[in-house]
C-alpha cells in the first residue's frame, strides 16, 4: 500500500493499492462501510490489461478523515488529488454504491479525465425522505454507542441469500471490515450520502460511456428502483448478475472483471 500525502491538501493522508502498469488506468472506489480491500479480488484480473488505482477513500483503511464535514464532492476531490500527484491524466472510474455517488460527483466536477463511469450497485438519484429518516436514526444510534450493532445489522443483508449460505466468510470479513471504521466516520460518510444531489443530469449529457451492474438480489438498490436510469445515457454496457446482492466485487469476482475489462475496453479504444 502507498501513502500520498500533499502539503496544503484537506486530505491529510491518502492510501491506495497498484496493480498492473498499462498507460491505460482503471480506478475501483470502495462504497460504504468498507475499504480498497473490497476490491482484492478483481483488481488483479484487470491488471493484466490496465494499471489499476484502489484508494481508501478518506476516513477509511489508511487514509485519514479530514476535519470538518464530509462531502460526496470531497471524496471526489480526494481522488482527483490522488490522481494528479500520480500524473494520471485519464481514467476509466469505477465505483461501487457510496463510491459511485463520489464517482459521479466527480463525473460533475472533472468530466475531462473521464474516459468511462461505472456504476457497480449505485444510483445517480439523491437519497429519499424515507432514507434520509433511516440514517438519521442509524446516526443517533451510532452516536448513542451503537457502532458494533450498526455494523453487524446490516452487512449481512449486503448480499444475496446463496452467499450468506454458503460463503459466510464473506459476510463474516465484511462485518470484520466494517468494524475496523470509527463511528466518526460512518455518520460523516451518512450525513454525506444524505446530502449529495440528485445527479441524474449528469447522465443525460455524458461525453463517456456509463456501464451499469447490479445485483438481482440488491435490497439496498432493488433492480425496478435503480434499472431505468440505464435509458439515460447514450452509451450503457449493463449487466445483472444472479446470486448476487449489492456485493458483486465478492459474490461474483470473476464475472465482474470481465465486464469490467470489455467495458475499459470499449471506453479507451472507441
Ligand atoms: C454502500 O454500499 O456504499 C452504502 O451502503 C450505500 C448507501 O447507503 O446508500
Amino acid at each position: 500500500m502507498e501513502t500520498i500525502r500533499v502539503a496544503g491538501s484537506q486530505f491529510p493522508a491518502l492510501a491506495l493499492r497498484r496493480y498492473g502498469s498499462s498507460d491505460q488506468v482503471v480506478v475501483l472506489l470502495h462504497g460504504f462501510p468498507a475499504d480498497g480491500r473490497l476490491w482484492r479480488d478483481v483488481a488483479p484480473l484487470l491488471a493484466a490489461d490496465f494499471s489499476v488505482i484502489v484508494p481508501d477513500l478518506p476516513g477509511v483503511g489508511g487514509s485519514i478523515l479530514p476535519e470538518g464535514s464530509l462531502s460526496v464532492e470531497d471524496l471526489a476531490l480526494a481522488v482527483k488529488t490522488m490522481l494528479d500527484e500520480l500524473g494520471v491524466p485519464k481514467v476509466v472510474l469505477a465505483g461501487h454504491s457510496m463510491g459511485g455517488y463520489a464517482a459521479l460527483a466527480f463525473a460533475e466536477q472533472f468530466p475531462e479525465l473521464l474516459v468511462g463511469l461505472a456504476l457497480v450497485h449505485s444510483t445517480a438519484k439523491a437519497d429519499t425522505e424515507e432514507k434520509k429518516e433511516q440514517r438519521r436514526k442509524t446516526i443517533a444510534l451510532i452516536e448513542k454507542g451503537g457502532r458494533e450493532t450498526f455494523i453487524k445489522q446490516m452487512i449481512p443483508g449486503l448480499f444475496s441469500s446463496l452467499t450468506r449460505e454458503r460463503k459466510p466468510e464473506l459476510v463474516q470479513e465484511q462485518i470484520l471490515q466494517g468494524l475496523e471504521v470509527a463511528g466518526a466516520a460512518l455518520v460523516k460518510f451518512y450525513e454525506a450520502m444524505m446530502k449529495r444531489e440528485d445527479r441524474t443530469k449528469i447522465l443525460e449529457n455524458t461525453g463517456f460511456p456509463v456501464q451499469w451492474v447490479f445485483g438481482k438480489e440488491d435490497t439496498l438498490l432493488p433492480l425496478p428502483q435503480v434499472l431505468g436510469q440505464t435509458n439515460l445515457t447514450d452509451v450503457s454496457f449493463i449487466s445483472v448478475y444472479d446470486n448476487a446482492g449489492h456485493m458483486s466485487m465478492l459474490e461474483q469476482p470473476v464475472q465482474l472483471a470481465a465486464d469490467l475489462k470489455r467495458f475499459g475496453q470499449y471506453c479507451y479504444n472507441r
